[in-house]
Formats: structure tokens, C-alpha cells, sequence
């Protein structure tokens, strides 16, 4: 162990190596009664209103199968951004968003480009090379029973994507309406509640940019001067994500990575609210990819290697200087500048990186965790001051997310916060309230922004 690990253990801000992971544990009925009583008019079908111990805990486990099937659907997602909005595998431009709004309204150009960049696509899933995305759509392909290495499979390949590709559309433009609508019919308000559960149907997806951990930077600070939060020495993050591309500040010129649990200590250091060598991050997700990708980063750390992050910046977007600003800092704290890969040619974005030291690296810790159902039973001693959940609960409906609470209320100490930046429903009995929020605009457009609650465990 070195000085500085011997320094933080003493300052009681690394958990000791030997301590065993805690097992996740299902919600007891119990701990769910609050939640069935203030929902009991709108269970899920398949739940009963009074359900025992037996059957509460089957519907938990069949329900838990049920979410984690989602990430399949997710999978595919993030093949479709791939195909429309990569750049590893052709020299095609990337859709614009206008475009993937009109495709399916006849837009002949953007059928075109569809197609031709499914057709490139298709010829380098044959031969992946050391493309990661690529294998992994491999992989995807060979779950459908195509084998993309098979000369003859290019055709059933254009047809699994174009399906894909047309539903993953329709849905877009399916929760544009749903948005409208929101829009038409209410207050601020309520479009917020409406948009917090836009995708209780779709699939799970991993997608993550930069964005979000700017409106939790601003949050962060705002909390701090309001004295509600002091000293984190432990956080978690629900869902970490992976940047694996996306029509919005992802791309597919660098390596897969993680960004939100190293924000999250980035801005805690920034903001003087953990100690100099904290905080822990527990790393909450159901997905393993996720999972794998933080465990992979923790070995490599162990034998001293850092982890370099990219973080590019559309050209495309009329970012605010506040915006700016973060993008610049991000990772000061945490790391020093390294050299950004140069994006393709005709691909507009400035990209910074940062290589983040192995001690930082250490901080993180995986859990396989749904926490619709599931939580970590923490001693006291061992419960969190702080978890945050960004673009996480929009995956469910009011019922899942008050279960989601729930769970999260056992994790946090008294006065510990969540940050999400979707509106959760208060439920009597069930200890988590909202004492304030914070909203950041990221860009002129006046849709680009976030929202984010703050709730703390009573
Ligand atoms: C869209 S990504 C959001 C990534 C990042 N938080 C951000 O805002 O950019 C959703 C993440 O939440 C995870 N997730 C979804 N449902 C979850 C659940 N019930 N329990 C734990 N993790 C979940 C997914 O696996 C994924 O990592």
C-alpha cells in the first residue's frame, strides 16, 4: 500500500481492501409496503394489491428478468446510433437530427445516406479488425443467427438494421409527439413530470456524454452554499453509462469509456466538499457491460495505468459559455491534459482529453444492482452521503421509480442527497424528499438543458 493509500485509509476515505462487498438483497415487503399502499389503484398487472412474502418476492425476481431483458433492446439502440452517426467505417457524413426526424416522412436523401451507411457498415462488421464497436456489433449480429463473417450474410445484415433502424425512428418521433403533447397541455411543471418517465417502454439504453455532469457540477455547488451538504466521503453513481457514440457529443474516434463517476470526483474536489484523496464511488448498474468496463479500468489501475478520457465538444451546437467553461476544467481536478485523438476529417468537434491517475481509479467499486428492486445493505457506518441518477429513472414508470426510492433511502445516511434530474413521486412513509433543484441550460436551444432535484433522506 502506498503513503497516500495509508494517508486516505487513516482519513477513513478508502474502504480496506479486505472488507467483502455487500450482496445485494431485494426489497423486503415490508420496505415496500408505503410504496404498494400509495400505488395499490395502479399496480403492474401480475401484482397483487396485498401481495405475501412468497409472492411479492416472486414478482420482484420475474420483474427484475423483465428490466434487464430491456438491455438487449438498448444493445440495438446503440447499434442503430453507430450505424447513423459513426465515422469508424465510412467517410459518410453523420445524419443530422433534422434528418432522422424526416427520414421516415420520405426524405429521400437521408433513405440514401441510410442506406449507403448501412451497406459500409455491413462490409466492416466482416472484417472488425481491432474496432471495438464493430466486434461488438458482431457479436449483436451473431444473436440474430447471422454470422457477419460470412460473405453471404451482407444482405440479412442490411435487413436486421434497416428494421431496427425504422423502429428506433418511429420511437423518436413517437416520444417528440409525447413531448408536444406535454407541451400543449400543461405548465412547466408537468412537462417535466411527463418527460420523466418518457422511456418507461423503451429499451435500456447506456448512452452518456459529458452534459449532464455539468448541470450536477452546478448542483453540487448551489447545495454546498446552501449548507446541505458538507463533506462526501462516500457517493455512488446509479448508472454510469458508456460513450459509444451518439447523434449528441459521442463519437466513435476513441475508445468506449465511462465519464459521470469521474466527473463526480472531479467536481467534489473542485468544489472543496470531499477530502483530498476522496471520495469512494460505488458504480451502480444492471448492465455488465458497464460493469466489465469499470472492473477492466480497476485492473489495469492495480498495475498502474492510468485511464484517458475524451471529451469532445460539438462545433454544431450554440453552446453557452458556462457550458464551455465546465468542458474546459472537466478533469483538472483529477488528472492531467493529454493529447486528444484527432477526430475524421468533416467531423466538427474540438476535443479535449485528460489522463486520470491510477489513484483515482481505485476510488470506483462495481455493484450488480437493478435499483428498481435491489439495494446494498450498508451498515451504518458504511451508507452513502451522496448518490446521483441522471437519465436513469426516465427508463420507468412512477410505481418503479417510488420502489427505486425506496431502495436508494436504505443506501444514504440521514441528510444524505440524491441528485436526478428526473421529477420521482413523493410517497408517504417512504424517507426521501425534495428540498430544491437546479436548472442549467447548456445551449441557446432553449430544450437543451437539465433539471436536476435534489433529494434528501430524512
Ligand atoms: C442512458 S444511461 C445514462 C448514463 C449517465 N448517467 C448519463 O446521464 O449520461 C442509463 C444507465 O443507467 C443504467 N440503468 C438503467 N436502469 C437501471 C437500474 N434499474 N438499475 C441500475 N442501473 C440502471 C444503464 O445500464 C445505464 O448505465
Amino acid at each position: 500500500m502506498t503513503r497516500r493509500e495509508l494517508l486516505a485509509l487513516a482519513l477513513g476515505c478508502i474502504p480496506l481492501r479486505a472488507q467483502p462487498a455487500e450482496r445485494p438483497e431485494y426489497l423486503s415487503l415490508a420496505d415496500a409496503r408505503h410504496v404498494l399502499e400509495s400505488f395499490a389503484g395502479e399496480l403492474p398487472t401480475g401484482l397483487d394489491r396485498a401481495p405475501d412474502t412468497a409472492s411479492w418476492l416472486k414478482w420482484e425476481t420475474a420483474r427484475d428478468q423483465e428490466i434487464r431483458s430491456r438491455l438487449k433492446r438498448g444493445d440495438a439502440d446503440s447499434i442503430v446510433n453507430l450505424v447513423l452517426f459513426g465515422t469508424s467505417f465510412t467517410t459518410r457524413p453523420r445524419l443530422t437530427a433534422k434528418q432522422t426526424e424526416t427520414a421516415e416522412d420520405d426524405s429521400e436523401a437521408a433513405g440514401r445516406l441510410i442506406l449507403a451507411r448501412i451497406q459500409d457498415f455491413a462490409r466492416a462488421v466482416f472484417n472488425p479488425g481491432r474496432n471495438e464497436r464493430l466486434q461488438f456489433a458482431g457479436a449483436w449480429l451473431k444473436e440474430y443467427g447471422i454470422d457477419p463473417s460470412d460473405p453471404a450474410a451482407d444482405k440479412r445484415i442490411v435487413v436486421v438494421l434497416l428494421e431496427n433502424i425504422r423502429r428506433v425512428l418511429g420511437e423518436q418521433r413517437a416520444y417528440n409527439r409525447a413531448i408536444d403533447a406535454a407541451k400543449q397541455a400543461g405548465d412547466s411543471g408537468s412537462l417535466f413530470v411527463a418527460r420523466s418517465s418518457l422511456y418507461r417502454d423503451r429499451g435500456l439504453s447506456l448512452d452518456t456524454s459529458f452534459r449532464p455532469n455539468y448541470a450536477i457540477e452546478r448542483s453540487l455547488a448551489e447545495i454546498k452554499s446552501a449548507g446541505l451538504l458538507r463533506q462526501i466521503r462516500r457517493a455512488a453513481v446509479i448508472g454510469p453509462g458508456l460513450d459509444f457514440t451518439d447523434k449528441r457529443s459521442g463519437y466513435d474516434f476513441y475508445p468506449i469509456q465511462t465519464l459521470q463517476p469521474f466527473a463526480l470526483v472531479d467536481s467534489l474536489r473542485r468544489l472543496r466538499l470531499t477530502e483530498a484523496f476522496g471520495p469512494t464511488v460505488e458504480i451502480v448498474d444492471l448492465s455488465a457491460r458497464v460493469r466489465d468496463h469499470v472492473r477492466d479500468a480497476l485492473a489495469q489501475a492495480r498495475k498502474g495505468s492510468a485511464y484517458t478520457v475524451q471529451v469532445p465538444l460539438d462545433q454544431d451546437t450554440r453552446w453557452l459559455p458556462e457550458t464551455t467553461g465546465y468542458w474546459r476544467r472537466f478533469g483538472s481536478e483529477i488528472g492531467t491534459s493529454a493529447q486528444a485523438l484527432s477526430p475524421p476529417p468533416g467531423v466538427e468537434v474540438r476535443t479535449r482529453a485528460v489522463r486520470i491517475g491510477p489513484d483515482v481509479v481505485k476510488l470506483l467499486r462495481g455493484a450488480d444492482l437493478n435499483v428498481v428492486l435491489q439495494h446494498l445493505p450498508l451498515a451504518e457506518d458504511r451508507k452513502l452521503d451522496l448518490m446521483i441518477a441522471t437519465n436513469v429513472m426516465v427508463y420507468y414508470e412512477p410505481f418503479e421509480q417510488a420502489l427505486a426510492l425506496q431502495n436508494i433511502a436504505g443506501m444514504l445516511r440521514p441528510g444524505g442527497m440524491l441528485l436526478s434530474n428526473n421529477a420521482l413521486p413523493e410517497v408517504k412513509g417512504v424517507p426521501m424528499r425534495p428540498v430544491g433543484g437546479t436548472s442549467v441550460a447548456y445551449s441557446e436551444d432553449p430544450d437543451d438543458g437539465d433539471h436536476v432535484l435534489w433529494y434528501k433522506r430524512a
